[in-house]
């Protein structure tokens, strides 16, 4: 039988709670980055991150690197991430030509594992609002409340349209 794992870092707890309704609905194995098995009994890997200033979260660009050593060679690959901006805005890019956030963070991720992997990278991608908490013992800043009920089934469903790859 065909199988799937989604993989995620979070550091506040929003793409973890993400990548875990992605997995119900895909019926995967869920690991953090630290935990990441060998990939090879696996045919979809779902690989997931957060930004940070515009980028991909460290911890996200490191496990994504090294996913060649866990064989992610030759799988289908379906991304996603949480942020605090909408998925029209990227806090760092230029005010008058604007880039999408969303745009901007799925090339980088799929820059980085092609890099030294022939992945089948998969259309089918997922973005959501995570809200923001620079300090853990402060109030959040923004995207309150996300990702709520609404996000988390859009992120069920995801996962379910992606047992079609299996
Ligand atoms: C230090 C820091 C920097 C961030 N920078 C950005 C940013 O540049 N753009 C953005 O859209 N969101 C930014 N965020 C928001 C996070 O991407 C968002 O809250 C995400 O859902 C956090 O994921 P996690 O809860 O899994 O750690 C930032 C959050 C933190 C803590």
């Amino acid at each position: 039988m065909k199988k799937a794992v989604v993989l995620y870092n979070s550091r506040t707890g929003n793409t973890e709670k993400v990548a875990k309704k992605i997995a119900e609905g895909l019926e995967a194995d869920c690991f953090n980055h630290n935990n990441i098995p060998n990939l090879q009994n696996y045919d979809l890997v779902v690989v997931g991150s957060w930004v940070l200033a515009g980028h991909i979260s460290f911890s996200g660009w490191r496990y994504m690197k090294k996913l060649y050593k866990k064989k992610i060679s030759g799988k289908k690959v379906a991304l996603f991430f949480t942020s605090g901006a909408p998925e029209d805005i990227d806090p760092t890019s230029d005010k008058e030509h604007p880039l999408q956030i969303k745009n901007v963070m799925f090339s980088r991720m799929e820059k980085l594992l092609r890099k030294k992997n022939n992945v089948n990278i998969l259309e089918n991608r997922f973005y959501t609002l995570g809200e923001v908490r620079i300090n853990k013992n402060k109030p959040p800043k923004g995207a309150l409340g996300h990702p709520n009920s609404e996000d988390l089934d859009r992120a069920k469903k995801f996962g379910e349209s992606l047992r079609q790859y299996l």
